[in-house]
């Protein structure tokens, strides 16, 4: 296991770095600024940076006096109760970075008026064309208070609400450039939501893959709980398997003994028909463009329910609850009769056995899944049904 220290608070916590301080270096290698971007911080020693930020941020406490405080939950609990969910704003909205959005934090109630009980936030902290994180790999404040918006409308809109990590892609890249932010990112998000009410979640990291193999990922999840635990001692917490999120690899995930984990999977099976057209997922998938039917015929059904009967039976057998986390149709070249099919057909293989669901997702535009116009300001209602099993 890659263990060392990381210096917080003049804490030494451990962590999964290889070194025993956030170097320069490592923030070079994975894209955080070193030097300028960050104004006076970069001047300052980590305790002085610390100062001015905790002056600068107050505790999600601070700000929601008066509003729900947090009681335990089990995992099992929570899971029976947030049925379904959709995923909002991608870390790579402009809502995140001042940048042009479609997102108006109104969108959060009309997702509870529908019918959703779970929203899903993915960050992307140090991925993408974001950088959310100063030399001293502290949160940006601004962005804290962007997420504080968000977390706080679906607190009153009295959704639950699951803070991804969703840095995925930066970090199946380049394992050790990851290891060195990632621990440091949920120090900062733990620290600052500790006293949201428990329907506010962790996500570890969305979709580890390439090089955050099973054994890595295995040996990084008690060191990430671990941070999480200092400040949020029965908080749930989700964590998936590895490729993805696939429950293919379910049986290599090692929990730790810890209750109060949920475990996600994700499901876009079959991808060829999930996928087709999509740019991201190679070139046999992309050239597949309306020719793929998913019909909900009796192999197609057999396959879907055998997948999640495996699952199923990996949840008995590991006694731990299950969030289907993502799922959802990519709406450039599917018919719309056949997303709605297998939508509907995963939804209800997901509540037949007492999965929470998530699909993916709100409102990305015409060249992405998308339950939602926000230009029409109109859900694409027979999918939003297909969801909600309407
Ligand atoms: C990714 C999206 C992608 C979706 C379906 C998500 O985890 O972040 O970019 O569209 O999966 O492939």
């Amino acid at each position: 296991m890659k263990t060392a220290h990381m210096l917080k608070h003049g804490i030494a916590v451990c962590a999964m770095l290889m070194a025993c301080a956030i170097s320069t270096e490592v923030h070079a290698q994975a894209g955080v600024p070193t030097s300028g971007a960050t104004g006076d911080r970069d001047h300052m020693t980590t305790g002085e940076a610390q100062d001015r930020v905790t002056d600068e941020i107050k505790s999600y406490n601070d700000f929601t006096s008066g509003g729900p405080k947090y009681v335990e939950i089990s995992a099992k609990d929570e899971v029976a109760q947030m049925g379904a969910g959709v995923s909002v704003i991608a870390g790579w909205d402009g809502y995140w970075n001042g940048g042009s959005t479609k997102f108006k934090l109104s969108q959060i109630r009309k997702i509870k008026e529908a019918g959703f009980t779970t929203i899903r936030i993915p960050l992307s902290t140090f991925d993408k064309s974001a950088m959310h994180m100063d030399a001293q790999g502290h949160l940006d404040p601004k962005y804290l208070h962007k997420l504080d918006a968000v977390v706080d409308a679906a607190i009153s809109a009295k959704l639950f609400v699951i803070i991804d990590e969703h840095d995925y892609d930066t970090c199946s890249k380049d394992a050790d450039a990851c290891a060195a932010i990632l621990p440091n990112v949920w120090y900062e998000l733990s620290d600052h939501y500790k006293n949201a009410p428990n329907s506010v979640m962790f996500e570890l990291l969305n979709e580890p893959h390439d090089k955050i193999d099973a054994a890595t990922w295995n040996s990084w999840i008690p060191d990430l709980l671990a941070i999480v635990r200092q400040t949020n001692p029965t908080r749930n917490v989700i964590v998936g398997p590895t490729h993805w999120n696939s429950s293919a690899d379910l049986p290599l995930l090692q929990l730790p003994a810890d209750k109060h984990i949920i475990v996600t999977f994700h499901y876009y099976e079959p991808m060829t028909f999930t996928h087709q057209g999509a740019t991201w997922v190679g070139p046999e998938i992309e050239k597949e463009r309306g020719e793929f039917h998913w019909t909900g015929t009796p192999d197609q059904m057999a396959k879907l329910n055998g997948d999640f009967d495996k699952i199923a039976d990996w949840a008995k057998a590991n006694d731990r609850p299950i969030l289907l986390g993502e799922y959802g149709t990519y709406a450039k070249y599917s018919a719309m009769d056949d997303r709605v099919a297998w939508t509907r057909a995963v939804s209800k293989a997901a509540a037949d056995r007492g999965f929470a669901r998530i699909a993916w997702e709100f409102a990305e535009g015409p060249d992405g899944f998308t339950l939602y116009d926000p230009d029409k300001n109109e859900w694409v209602e027979p999918i939003k049904d297909a969801v909600l099993l309407k």
